[in-house]
């Protein structure tokens, strides 16, 4: 197939270009091939959300302006930022669909069914104890929707051609932060049980029977998203420090979110041949995000220590609503409310991210 292609874009050149390009290696003239995947699936939390939240009683909703403020058409859909998240500009860009849904939409339409949902839930954690505190769905719950979601499949496709595009489909697992600043740094209940290590491995050994539990449903195709700098979140800023003015990261924290994705890499490698024909990709946020930081002017941001919401230093969710005047260009700023990213910064990230999945070497 790359052979052909290859031969294809030599003979629609000039002809001197052909003799040229015939001599050389086709390799410089193939388009890197992303592996097709019919359909996306999404587990973890606001960072992949795209609405569930608005269907379920809890006060961590996204579905008001300023939410969506640059979302195609201004739509507030539920979604923690004021546009678009990776989940959707990953989906895009692999020719899947031009927006995730959430799996709770009842207005969910049988393409929507084929070519995948998110289950994610903003405010959630690997820990149940984070969700029971946010009254949102515990990523390990997602699982329960997940398995409706296959009956649901099965149902349009037959079970033949559901169990193909699970098992083709590419799933994304994204969630941590929550489970870390709610339930650890800022209220510390777990603190009393676990230290920061033996929190980490907690949290591992559940997204470890997330991934296998998955597995058994027939998902092969795994990435997971590490942690962001957590201490590099303004809202965790604003808890640690007084002083607006002397706004800085929190070294601790950073340093704890770089322990977390160092066994979280090595636990997925070590998964991977454990799981019989699956690809299980780390995805590292943690860098691009830190550059963003170092290197604000290099992304066109003004501003990386605080929100385009508000005073940028406390507002999320409901301190975030349509009487909170926002800032002018949110393009401008990396974080859009005190603890999510702007569209702008997803983006960045969704490059990393698709470079990544692009490369085919990871999938061989
Ligand atoms: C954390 O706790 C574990 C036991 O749960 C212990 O083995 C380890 O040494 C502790 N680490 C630190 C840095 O205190
Ligand atoms: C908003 O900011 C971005 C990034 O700095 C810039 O490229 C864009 O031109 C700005 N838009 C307006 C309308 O000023």
């Amino acid at each position: 197939m790359a052979r052909v292609n290859c031969l294809i874009a030599a003979l629609s050149l000039h002809t001197i270009w052909l003799l040229v390009v015939l001599t050389k290696p086709c390799s410089s003239l193939e388009p890197k091939t992303t592996p097709s995947f019919p359909a996306i699936l999404i587990f973890g939390d606001s960072t992949v959300d795209t609405g569930n939240n608005n269907f379920i009683p809890t006060i961590f909703k996204g579905n008001y302006s300023p939410y969506g403020k640059n979302f195609p058409g201004h739509l507030a859909t539920g979604r923690f930022s004021d546009g678009k998240l990776i989940p959707d500009m990953v989906a895009s860009r692999l020719g899947i669909k031009e927006l995730v849904p959430p799996f709770l939409d009842p207005k969910l339409s049988n393409d929507d069914i084929k070519t995948g949902v998110s289950f994610a839930s903003a405010g959630t954690g690997f820990d149940d104890l984070t969700a029971a505190i946010s009254k949102v769905i515990p990523v390990m719950k997602q699982i329960d929707h997940f398995k409706n979601y296959i009956q649901r499949l099965q149902g349009v496709v037959g079970v033949d051609e559901s169990k193909r595009i699970i098992n083709n489909a590419l799933v994304v697992i994204s969630a941590g932060t929550n489970d870390l600043n709610i339930n650890f740094y800022d209220l510390p209940t777990r603190q009393l049980q676990y230290n920061i290590s033996g929190y980490q491995d907690f949290l591992q050994n559940r997204l470890q029977s997330l991934i296998k539990e998955i597995y058994q449903l027939g998902c092969r195709n795994i990435v997971v998203a590490g942690l962001p700098p957590v201490g590099c979140l303004p809202i965790q800023e604003t808890i640690a420090f007084e002083n607006p003015l002397k706004r800085n990261c929190l070294k601790d924290q950073n340093s704890d979110s770089v322990a977390y994705n160092q066994k979280l890499s090595k636990l997925l490698t070590n998964l991977q041949p454990q799981l019989a024909g699956s690809k299980i990709l780390y995805a590292d946020i943690y860098t691009p995000l830190i550059d963003m930081l170092n290197n604000p002017q290099k992304y066109g941001f003004d501003h990386t220590n605080r929100g385009c919401c508000g005073t940028g230093l406390v507002e999320a969710g409901p301190l975030c609503n349509p009487k909170t005047p926002t800032c002018e260009n949110s393009s401008k700023f990396m974080f859009w409310d005190s603890i999510h990213p702007t569209e702008a910064a997803y983006k960045f990230i969704a490059e990393a991210l698709l470079k990544k999945l692009g490369d085919t070497q990871n999938w061989n």
